[in-house]
């Protein structure tokens, strides 16, 4: 369950290779941003739309939800995601085979604390799992069909069951969201020069500096964000030498292709 992501092997098949052998391969793999093909943007905004209609509103765009984004996971049987938050909030759907979530209640922080979910918007997200935050899960038995939402930065880690799997997630941010994001983000990056700050909405004059800070200070280095180069430069002068380990794991993924 506890896994480092420099950790993780890598497949040496083809996508389609993976998909071919997924009753064997032991192996999962996730077709990111599948919402850049209209079928599937139009079958998510759907999806949200139905939710928000609830909320009041009548239009997709009247939601304001930003980095609206899909995925596909195709796993095989027994494999596991391991435990984890993600920075924002989730649909996630089932399609095929068996799936366990387990969903946990961190509002106290016991099991994961503000500074682990501090640097989580701009860190790998896996986190350190101990046996005994189970009595804390809530498990959801999902079949094809069923979904579950996955609210931001709940801590959770999934299994298949004995049959491959097919999973998409819908994942979006609130304009609440972004703005907590840029509030972790600030707090981690002062937390890592000796300032460990308050946790968001203790200090609400405080966090209101912090993020205008954090917009101020992204425009300006955005003409440098353009290139790929400098945006792995600046994330290192940021979060050290692990912050590119994306772009490490990315780049074997190539070769291994
Ligand atoms: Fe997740």
């Amino acid at each position: 369950m506890n896994q480092r992501p420099e950790d993780v092997p890598l497949v040496d098949l083809a996508p389609e290779e993976v998909v071919r052998q997924i009753e064997t391969a032991g192996a999962w793999m996730v077709l990111k941003r599948v919402e850049t093909v209209p079928a599937y943007r139009a079958l998510i905004e759907e999806a949200l739309l139905s939710i928000g209609r609830q909320l009041g509103h009548d239009s997709f765009a009247s939601m304001k939800l930003a980095d609206v984004e899909g995925y596909v996971f195709v796993s095989s049987a027994n494999s596991t995601t391991p435990f984890h938050c993600d920075n924002e909030d989730n649909f996630f759907v089932q399609i095929h085979g068996p799936k366990f979530f387990h969903l946990f209640d961190n509002e106290d922080r016991a099991i994961v604390s503000e500074e682990l979910l501090e640097s989580a918007p701009s860190k790998h997200r896996n986190l350190p799992y101990e046996e005994r935050f189970e009595e804390r899960a809530t498990v959801y038995t999902l079949a094809p069909g069923e979904g579950v939402y996955v609210p931001y930065q709940v801590p959770h880690w999934v299994r298949t069951g004995d049959g491959w799997s097919i999973s998409l997630a819908v994942t979006w941010r609130s304009q609440a969201v972004v703005r907590r994001n840029k509030l972790l983000f600030m707090n981690a990056f002062l937390r890592d020069r000796g300032f460990p700050q308050a946790a968001p909405g203790q200090k609400p004059a405080l966090d209101g500096l912090k993020v205008a800070a954090y917009t101020a200070a992204r425009a300006a280095i955005e003409p440098l964000r353009r290139s790929e180069g400098m945006r792995r430069l600046l994330r290192r002068a940021v979060f050290g030498e692990q912050a590119n380990y994306a772009d490490k794991a990315h780049e074997a993924g190539k070769k291994a292709a």
